[in-house]
Parts: structure tokens; C-alpha cells; sequence
């Protein structure tokens, strides 16, 4: 292959630091994998079955003056989803270990100390409220694909919560060392992706009811001093995920609104369209590309956005500008893997869209300022279409 030619040169000698969020608070993570005792899973393979089982990363801003905490240095993605990714890496001509050299910086909170005198005066200070923010991947990705994003978005001040769907992802790894490949699921087949949409909407449902409940997520919350408002809920997802989302919000009224990252949509929104907003960003020209975007606009009845972005490709609503602007990879090379728009503007674009979205939900900003997301100018976006009644 060709770009085995050009990239030769690119050698890995040792570990690659991704780069650090770039909001205001430092972010830390709490992984974790929760078992729907009521669902059987029903990809589980015949032989051997067992309820579904998912896994969750949740990142949550935390507040150097409120928590003690440093600095650790951990891979950025678990060893067998960085040999999966590694393997799709040797197409261009890169190391089946680049994957697995990349790290990310990640803020540990401390254990909390005894009361003193200092903390009851604290403790007065009224515990911030912080928004949930609920990510789907697309078809056959991993969460951690994501997670720079994530981070990006918790750097923010919401808690950001990722999520696998095992037996779509190509692989799922758990802490206790186990692991699930994909299952031989057909992307050509609607009615297939259909019921997967419906299994991740189920797990997502799921999820926010583990946040409010599990005991290890409210020991997290307590170790940072914050709380989650369960009232303010928006979801986002790339690709199949972005169609989990608006398909979530049909059945679970405690996602305000949603974000489809350039994915296409399916059936049972197509038909029903949404009553909550929605925000549709894409590729440029996705909407050209892809019927089931203006369907889908036509039949919203809440708030409503298109926008797209100019240079970006599918693969550019994940964690890959970062990536190739790390490996600095040829220009042409990088731009096949993830489009023109870098890492930091993409982070800039998406985050931009993304935090101008959840405060036009929950009520804090007004209908022009979602279309003008900021700070600074996003010359890259467009607005293609927008009805912002509420
Ligand atoms: C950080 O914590 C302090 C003390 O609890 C509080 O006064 C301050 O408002 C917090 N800052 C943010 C940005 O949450
Ligand atoms: C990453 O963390 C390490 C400590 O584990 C620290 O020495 C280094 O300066 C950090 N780098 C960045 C870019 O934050
Ligand atoms: C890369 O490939 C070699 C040889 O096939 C294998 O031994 C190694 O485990 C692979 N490394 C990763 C990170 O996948
Ligand atoms: C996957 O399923 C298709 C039918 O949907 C079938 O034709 C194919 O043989 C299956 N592949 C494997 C590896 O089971
Ligand atoms: C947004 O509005 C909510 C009430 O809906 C409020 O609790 C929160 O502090 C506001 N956030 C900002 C950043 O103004």
C-alpha cells in the first residue's frame, strides 16, 4: 500500500501524551462497569447467557480548591481496545502498538481528609449542581475513542458520562480482565441496526438510573464535592450514537435534549419525529448526503438545529484530529483519517456547539446565542437551518 511508502519515518519510541482538556477545570474519571440484572443480553452468545453488562467512564470536573487531588499519567486506552485500534493503524503504515503508547494526564482526587474547622466553613458553601452529559459511540466503537472529547467537555463544569455497548463495539473490555468482541451484526441491514439503537437506548436509561443509585458513584460524587442534577440531562453521540440519542429521548423524558453528531437517523424517531430539541452537526454537505437528516428535521416539533462543519469528515467527530495532530502525520494522511480541521478547532467546534446547546436546554441562554457558540469565532460552522421555538 502506498502510505506504507510515505510513513516509514514515523517511528514510536515511547509513550504519547494526548493532549490535556482545554476548559477551565481539571477532570478526573471514575470507570466502571454496571450489570442490568433485569436484561438478559440479547446478543449473549446461545450457550452462554447472562444479562447485559455494560461500561461506563464518567468524568467530572473537579475543584482544586474544594478537593485535594494530583496529577497520574494513565494509558489512554485499555490494552486490548488499543490492540484493536492499533491493528486498523497498521493500514497506513503505523505501528500496531500506536494505540497502545498513547497516554493522557488525568486529575486523581485525593481521599477526603478529617473535618476542620476550614472544611465546616466549607461545607457551608453550597455544593455545586453539576448538568449530566451522556455519550454514545458509533457502530463498533469503543467509548475511549471519545475520551479526549469527554474530558474536553468536563473541563466545562458538567459531569460526562461515556458509554460501551457491548456486542456492537468491535471489543469491550471490563476491569475483571473479560472481554466481549462484536457480534455478527449487519450495517446493511436496518432493521438490525434498529434493534441495536433499541438495546442502547435501554443501556442508557440504565445508566442514568445507575448514577443516581450505585454506591460507587456517590462515593465519587462525595469525594468531589459536587452533585449531579438529574433534572438537567443532555445526550450527544457520534453516528449510530447520535441516532441512539434522539431514539432515547423518545423513551426516557429525562434527556432534555440531544446532539447527533453525524449520524443518520432510524426508525422509530423517523416516523415519530421528537417533541425536545435536537441538534443536528455534521460533515459539510451531510444533509445531501443522507435523507434520513432532512426526514427527520421536517417531522422535529421542539427546537430544532443543522449545522455542519467545513473540512470535517465522519471520523472527525471523534478523538482522531487529536490523534493524527500527536503522530503528526502528513497532511494528506491525516486529512483521510480525520479530515482538515484540527484536533484543537474541532475541540473548539464541537465543544462550542455542544455547551451553547446544553445552556440553551436547561434555560440559560437565548435562541440566537446556540447558533453563535463561542468563545471566539468558529469560522469553520455553519448554520445550514434552524427553528428555535421552545
Ligand atoms: C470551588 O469550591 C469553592 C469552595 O467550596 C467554592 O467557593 C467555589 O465556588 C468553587 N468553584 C467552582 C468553579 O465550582
Ligand atoms: C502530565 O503528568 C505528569 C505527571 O504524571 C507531569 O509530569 C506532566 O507535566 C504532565 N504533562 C502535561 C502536559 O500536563
Ligand atoms: C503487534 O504485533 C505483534 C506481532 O504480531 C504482537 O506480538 C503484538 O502483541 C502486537 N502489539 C499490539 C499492541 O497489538
Ligand atoms: C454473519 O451473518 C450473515 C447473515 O446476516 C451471514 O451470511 C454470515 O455468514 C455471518 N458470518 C459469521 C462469521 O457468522
Ligand atoms: C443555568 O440555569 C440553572 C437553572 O436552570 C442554574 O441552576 C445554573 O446555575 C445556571 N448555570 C449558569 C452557568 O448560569
Amino acid at each position: 500500500m502506498q502510505l506504507r511508502l510515505i510513513l516509514p519515518f514515523i517511528s514510536l519510541a515511547g509513550a504519547l501524551l494526548l493532549p490535556n482538556p482545554s476548559g477551565p477545570h481539571p477532570v478526573s474519571m471514575v470507570v466502571e462497569s454496571l450489570t442490568d440484572k433485569s436484561r438478559p443480553d440479547p446478543y449473549a452468545p446461545s450457550g452462554s447467557p447472562h444479562p447485559r453488562r455494560v461500561m461506563t467512564s464518567l468524568f467530572l470536573p473537579t475543584n482544586s480548591t474544594a478537593v485535594r487531588s494530583e496529577v497520574r499519567t494513565v494509558p489512554y486506552m485499555t490494552p486490548l481496545v488499543a490492540a484493536d485500534y492499533g491493528l486498523l493503524a497498521t493500514s497506513i503504515g503505523l505501528p500496531n502498538s500506536t494505540f497502545a503508547s498513547f497516554e493522557v494526564n488525568t486529575t486523581h482526587v485525593l481521599a477526603g481528609r478529617r473535618c476542620s474547622n476550614g472544611d465546616r466553613i466549607n461545607s457551608q458553601v453550597q455544593t455545586p449542581r453539576l448538568p449530566l452529559v451522556i455519550f454514545s459511540p458509533g457502530f463498533g466503537q469503543s467509548r475511549l475513542l471519545y475520551g479526549i472529547m469527554a474530558r474536553s467537555m468536563a473541563s466545562e463544569g458538567y459531569a460526562v458520562v461515556t458509554i460501551d455497548h457491548p456486542y456492537d463495539a468491535s471489543i469491550v473490555e471490563f476491569p475483571d480482565g473479560s472481554f466481549v468482541r462484536n457480534a455478527n451484526i449487519s450495517t446493511d441491514d436496518d432493521a438490525a441496526l434498529e434493534q441495536v439503537i433499541k438495546v442502547r437506548s435501554a443501556d442508557v436509561s440504565f445508566v442514568i438510573d445507575q448514577l443516581k443509585d450505585s454506591a460507587v458513584f456517590r462515593r465519587a460524587y462525595d469525594q468531589h464535592k459536587i452533585a449531579i442534577d438529574f433534572d438537567r440531562i443532555v445526550m450527544y453521540g457520534h453516528s449510530l450514537g447520535g441516532a441512539t440519542a434522539a431514539t432515547v429521548m423518545l423513551s426516557d423524558p429525562r434527556i432534555l435534549g440531544g446532539v447527533d453528531l453525524d449520524g443518520r437517523f432510524f426508525n422509530p424517531v423517523l416516523e415519530s419525529g421528537l417533541d425536545r430539541p435536537l441538534l443536528l452537526l455534521g460533515r459539510q454537505d451531510h444533509s445531501s448526503e443522507d435523507p434520513t437528516w432532512p426526514a427527520l428535521y421536517a417531522k422535529l416539533r421542539g427546537a430544532r438545529v443543522e449545522m455542519s462543519v467545513k473540512g470535517a469528515i465522519h471520523a472527525s467527530f471523534t478523538d482522531y484530529p487529536f490523534i493524527v495532530d500527536t503522530l503528526k502525520l502528513p497532511k494528506d494522511t491525516a486529512e483521510q483519517v480525520a479530515g482538515s480541521v484540527s484536533g484543537q478547532r474541532m475541540d473548539a467546534v464541537v465543544k462550542g456547539v455542544l455547551v451553547a446547546f446544553c445552556e440553551f436546554v436547561f434555560g440559560n441562554k437565548t435562541a440566537p446565542e446556540i447558533l453563535q457558540p463561542g468563545p471566539g469565532p468558529v469560522p469553520e460552522l455553519t448554520v445550514v437551518q434552524a427553528d428555535l421555538r421552545k
